[in-house]
């Protein structure tokens, strides 16, 4: 990718220009999957860090509320890498369900490093055939067959081990893992398992010769407040993390600039800008999205080029609307899915109020413990565990005044959620 020439390109003042030529380089829209390369903007800065960090063979935990673009960078970070001589190797088990699951994801993964994934069959399953003749899924599959709840440990270890014998530097992915930790967590003997699996991890990493194997674990739900809440904190105590937070002004107005060239849709002066302060800050999947929505407003209006005033109305009319509840609907899942069911429903009060009422509030705090202490016990504790999740996870964060959204978009989102039945957490207190 020629970051270069496309930061240069956007260094030319668009205030003289009512709207945008195309200027070379397209950028695919991506309203979904994770983007590299050409369609892959700025993060310059967070790449150098990262960049550092692994080639000082420091292991990293990489965190950022939804959409914030974690796989992304972290698969950019990899393909920098791999052009630069390292093994690039990532997988995502979000779908996982057991430890085995995680190690077959990993053999997927190295499946095309030949000289790897040959000696680790052979040694694992004394393969007869070749592993060119498997696909990375049909290999995973065999993989995963010979694995149960009394080797993963060893099998998994052996196959980390020999990825960092290979002669190049490997830096190895795993993204999602705490929403497989947390599904863990739900079956028999959850607790243990998963103790029992960060410990098999660090213990298998930290075994291996510095710099030659680095691991970047990522998700969207929190891995420390689930250690935490778990009193094993020092299972990823070998990690760095790092915190991808949003685009500034700068990046969203860049962003959408360079999606408003690619597809040759004029812009008036101001509209990148006013894209910025509608969402109230950078998450670039949601520069995407309102992209894609004013490019599918102005095609079905006919207009001619985009004005500041259809910012606005696509804001209220398409973002928080039906199809923008897609959108809310992938938060609330993540949601859901990082906390237990008493927990979330707590999270969801917080939530609407701090949508409807601008704020969450220390005294709305005091009511809504009041509110709960007789269903769960230790209210106060409950409700600063579930308040470290939604600061931790980008929902929320810390005020003089109370907790507020810092996304205008997601605060709306919510506030349109539950705006018609919503009583305020104050207005509850004494009733039945
Ligand atoms: N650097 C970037 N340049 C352009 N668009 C980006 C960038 N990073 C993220 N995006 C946008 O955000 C969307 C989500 O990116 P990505 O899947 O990497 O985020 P994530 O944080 O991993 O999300 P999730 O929490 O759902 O796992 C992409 O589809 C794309 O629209
Ligand atoms: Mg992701």
């Amino acid at each position: 990718m020629n970051t270069h020439s496309v930061d240069n390109k956007i260094d030319i003042d668009y205030r003289d220009i009512s709207f945008v030529v195309n200027a070379g380089e397209i950028m695919r829209l991506a309203t979904g999957r994770w983007v590299s390369g050409d369609d892959f903007v700025d993060r310059e800065s967070e790449l150098r860090v990262l960049d550092a960090r692994v080639r000082a063979g420091n292991h990293v935990l990489l965190t950022g509320q939804r959409r914030m673009g974690k796989t992304s960078i972290a698969r950019e970070l990899g393909r920098r890498l791999e052009a630069q001589g390292w093994v690039f190797l990532f997988t995502d088990v979000e779908g996982a369900t057991g430890e085995e699951d995680v190690v077959a994801n990993l053999a997927e993964a190295v499946h095309p490093v030949r000289s790897v994934s040959s000696r680790f069959a052979t040694a694992m399953r004394g393969f007869k055939e070749n592993v060119e003749e498997f696909s990375p899924l049909d290999f995973r599959i065999k993989i995963r067959a010979g694995l149960n709840a009394g080797n993963w440990r060893r099998h998994g270890g052996q196959l980390i081990r020999d990825c960092a014998a290979h002669d190049q530097p490997v830096l190895l992915v795993i993204d999602e893992l705490p929403i497989f930790l947390k599904r863990v967590l739900g079956q028999d003997d959850g607790a243990r398992r998963v103790d029992a699996f960060l410990s098999w991890l660090r213990e298998v990493v930290q075994g291996l010769d510095p710099g030659s194997l680095v691991l970047i674990l990522s998700g969207s739900i929190g891995l420390k407040p689930l250690v935490q809440r778990l009193g094993i904190p020092d299972r990823i105590n070998h990690l760095d993390p790092f915190r991808l937070g949003p685009w500034d002004r700068h990046a969203s107005v860049k962003c959408f600039q360079r999606l408003a060239e690619s597809h040759e849709l004029p812009i008036e002066h101001g509209v990148a800008d006013a894209v910025y302060d509608a969402l109230g800050t950078g998450i670039p999947h949601h520069v995407q999205s309102f992209f894609a929505r004013l490019q599918e407003f102005t095609i079905m209006h006919g207009r001619d080029r985009v004005t500041v005033e259809d910012v606005n109305t696509v804001y209220r009319t398409a973002l928080l609307g039906p199809s923008g509840q897609n959108d809310l609907v992938h938060y609330e899942t993540r949601l859901k899915e990082g906390l237990e069911d008493e927990h979330y429903t707590i999270a969801m009060e917080i939530l609407a109020e701090a949508a409807i009422q601008e704020r969450f509030t220390r005294s709305a705090r005091r009511c809504l413990e009041q509110l709960y202490a007789p269903i769960v016990g230790d209210a106060p504790g409950l409700v600063a565990d579930i308040l470290e999740v939604l600061v931790h996870d980008g929902y929320l964060e810390d005020g003089d005044d109370g907790f507020r959204f810092p996304s205008r978009l997601l605060k709306d989102w919510w506030s349109a959620r539950f705006r018609d039945h919503y009583i305020p957490l104050e207005e509850r207190r004494g009733r039945p």
